[in-house]
């Protein structure tokens, strides 16, 4: 028996009992008749000890254990004089009577301790190594804690897990595919899945009612924190149910989330909808952690002589609570920071809303401080203040004003990663128009059910028409998202012919799913929620990275084994695929 316990679990109650532990040489400490070896495994830590007067034989051989060198030893629990109230075991110790080396370890290129000496990269080359620190591995134990309660929840309401294929023909979700030669058919390629959008939607014909998966996706899109080429969704698809059905269902899913890994009541999730978030936030992921919303104060400022603000479509101001003691150095480094190339504004202004009831700007030239009360009046702000402006293009001034509304909430601590506030952003346009290419496209996918109401507009003003889709917001981060789907083949048509398809494209790239819909498809919607993202939130980390096993870089790569990797003439050839240049 290679153990009788593992190394997490010894307390006092076991003290004069012969053991038997197996584990890594975490640390090991030498005193002149003394050793020490922390023993460690998944569960925890043990401290081993070895003692000249005991076993002078024992002591000089422990002496020889590197780090990470796996041991199995037998020996007696015993009570330590100096005890360790931080280790769960830290009330005893094991005085080793045998011990074997079951492997021996190199040293490993990093201390593997919460607190290591190794960089990212070198991390993620010994990825395998970084797995034994007991951060890591928290994070991962939590993903599953997450994944089984998802299980749960899901299955007391009758869904069924199917998997779906993951060599298909190409979705259209937005990102680039991630495509797969294929041998038996030269010149031709499979794409992986960005979602199983038409198989889950396929099912529902199938009648399947409620579907979930938990299930990687692939996207090839430029890779930021909250991004991975290879990421899983809780995949979600359901007949027969309105918009309302499918936001009650899967906010009791993240109230369920909350209340079983975090302990915490997250409470009912306000509703707003896309277009009145653009207006208070600038953002269809509002962070409402905390306020400082968006006031448009064009008018106020119109007619001053200001030709900066009279230009412009919009002048948004934002009020950061206390912040009029700013400094001159301050302030002009926050004007950098506006001005980079990533968010773009022009300039900054500001007030200061002084203690005394007056008011100092940087456009004081322009402005009288009567212009100034009322601006701060329409910011509700009080004295100590600080009120700053941006002016610019609606949607532009919109994107730099949430950029800079979340740097000075992060400046702040307003975005504190213990709070947690959820809410649905509903109403998402159908369409948006994208500059380049001069066409619409669909903001969600082409599935997406148009209201009704909105119908007619197609036509006349097609950027106007609201779909029914809705995202999952929690603490300004995309969690997931969803739509009522058409399931109406006209509809369905004419929603193609605005996307600029013609018959011919509709078909052969959604022919299987239009031919599904002559078959009987029930009215159904659906949401995938970003299982990493969650994950992250849960554990309090901004990168979903740290809640992966084996993540790749961004630039996407997998430094351990070292893909993507070149691939020899033979399997290109069997391939017909000949490399260019
Ligand atoms: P969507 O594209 O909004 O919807 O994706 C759903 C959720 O998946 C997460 N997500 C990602 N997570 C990590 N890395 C990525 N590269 C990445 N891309 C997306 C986000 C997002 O909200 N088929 C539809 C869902 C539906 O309509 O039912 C879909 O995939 O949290």
């Amino acid at each position: 028996m290679f153990r009788t316990h593992d190394c997490g679990e010894l307390r006092i109650e076991n003290n004069g009992q012969m053991v038997t532990l197996s584990g890594w040489v975490a640390k090991r400490r030498d005193f002149g008749a003394l050793s020490f070896i922390d023993l460690r495994d998944r569960y925890g830590i043990t401290q081993l000890s070895f003692n000249e007067e005991y076993n002078k034989e024992l002591l000089d051989e422990a002496r020889k254990m590197g780090r990470e060198f796996v041991l199995q030893v037998q020996g007696k629990v015993t009570e330590r004089s100096n005890k360790n109230p931080k280790l769960a075991t830290g009330d005893v110790e094991v005085v080793v009577e045998s011990m074997r080396i079951l492997n021996p370890s190199l040293t490993p290129p990093f201390t593997i301790e919460d607190d290591t000496d190794g960089g990212d990269e070198l991390r993620m080359q010994y990825r395998y190594l970084d797995l034994r620190r007991d951060v890591v591995r928290q994070n991962l134990i939590l993903r599953h804690q997450v994944a089984k309660q998802v299980r749960q929840y899901l299955d007391n309401k009758l869904f069924i897990e199917v998997e779906t294929p993951v060599l298909i023909k190409s979705t259209p979700e937005g990102a680039r595919d991630f495509v797969v030669p294929s041998r038996m058919n030269p010149g031709q390629f499979y794409a992986l899945p960005q979602s199983p959008q038409t198989f889950k939607q396929l099912l529902m014909v199938s009648g399947f009612d409620r579907y979930y998966q938990i299930v990687k996706c692939f996207r090839d899109e430029d890779l930021r924190a909250d991004r991975q080429p290879e990421f899983t969704q809780i995949d979600c698809e359901m007949s027969f149910v309105e918009q309302e059905d499918i936001l009650n269902l899967f906010e009791g899913m993240v109230q369920h989330l909350f209340k079983e890994v975090k302990g915490f009541d997250i409470g009912t999730l306000p509703r707003m909808t896309y277009a009145e978030a653009m207006r208070r936030y600038g953002n269809d992921k509002p962070d409402i952690r905390f306020g400082m919303e968006f006031n448009e104060i064009k008018s106020l400022t119109e007619g001053k002589g200001f030709p900066v603000f009279d230009a412009a479509e919009s002048v948004l101001a934002i009020s950061a609570s206390g912040c009029s003691n700013y400094t001159r150095k301050q302030l002009d480094e926050l004007t950098e920071w506006v001005k980079r190339p990533q968010i773009g504004a022009k300039g900054l202004v500001y007030v200061f809303c002084n203690a005394d009831g007056t008011f100092k700007s940087s456009v004081d030239k322009f402005y009288s401080q009567e212009d100034l009360a009322a601006w701060a009046k329409a910011c509700s702000a009080n004295a100590g203040d600080l009120l700053l402006l941006l002016c610019g293009t609606i949607n532009g001034v919109r994107k730099q004003m949430s950029e800079l509304r979340l740097e000075m909430g992060q400046r702040l601590g307003l975005r504190d990663r213990n709070v947690f506030k959820a809410l649905w952003v509903i109403d998402f346009p159908l369409l948006e128009h994208d500059e380049e290419s001069g066409r619409w496209h669909a903001m969600h996918h082409p599935f997406t059910s148009p209201k009704p109401e909105d119908i007619t507009l197609l036509e006349t003003d097609p950027g106007a028409v609201r779909a029914n889709a809705y995202d999952m917001v929690i603490n300004g981060v995309e969690v997931g998202g969803g739509s009522i789907r058409i399931h109406d083949k006209s509809l369905q048509a004419l929603m193609f012919k605005h996307l600029g398809f013609t018959e011919d494209e509709a078909r052969y790239q959604f022919g299987f799913l239009m031919n599904a819909f002559e078959y009987g498809a029930p009215p159904h919607g659906g949401i995938a929620l970003g299982f990493d993202r969650l994950c992250s939130l849960f554990g309090g980390v901004d990168s979903i990275r740290d809640f992966i096993a084996f993540p790749k870089n961004n630039q996407g790569r997998d430094l351990m084994i070292d893909a993507p990797s070149t691939i020899d003439q033979k399997q290109l050839d069997e391939l017909s695929i000949a490399l260019k240049g």
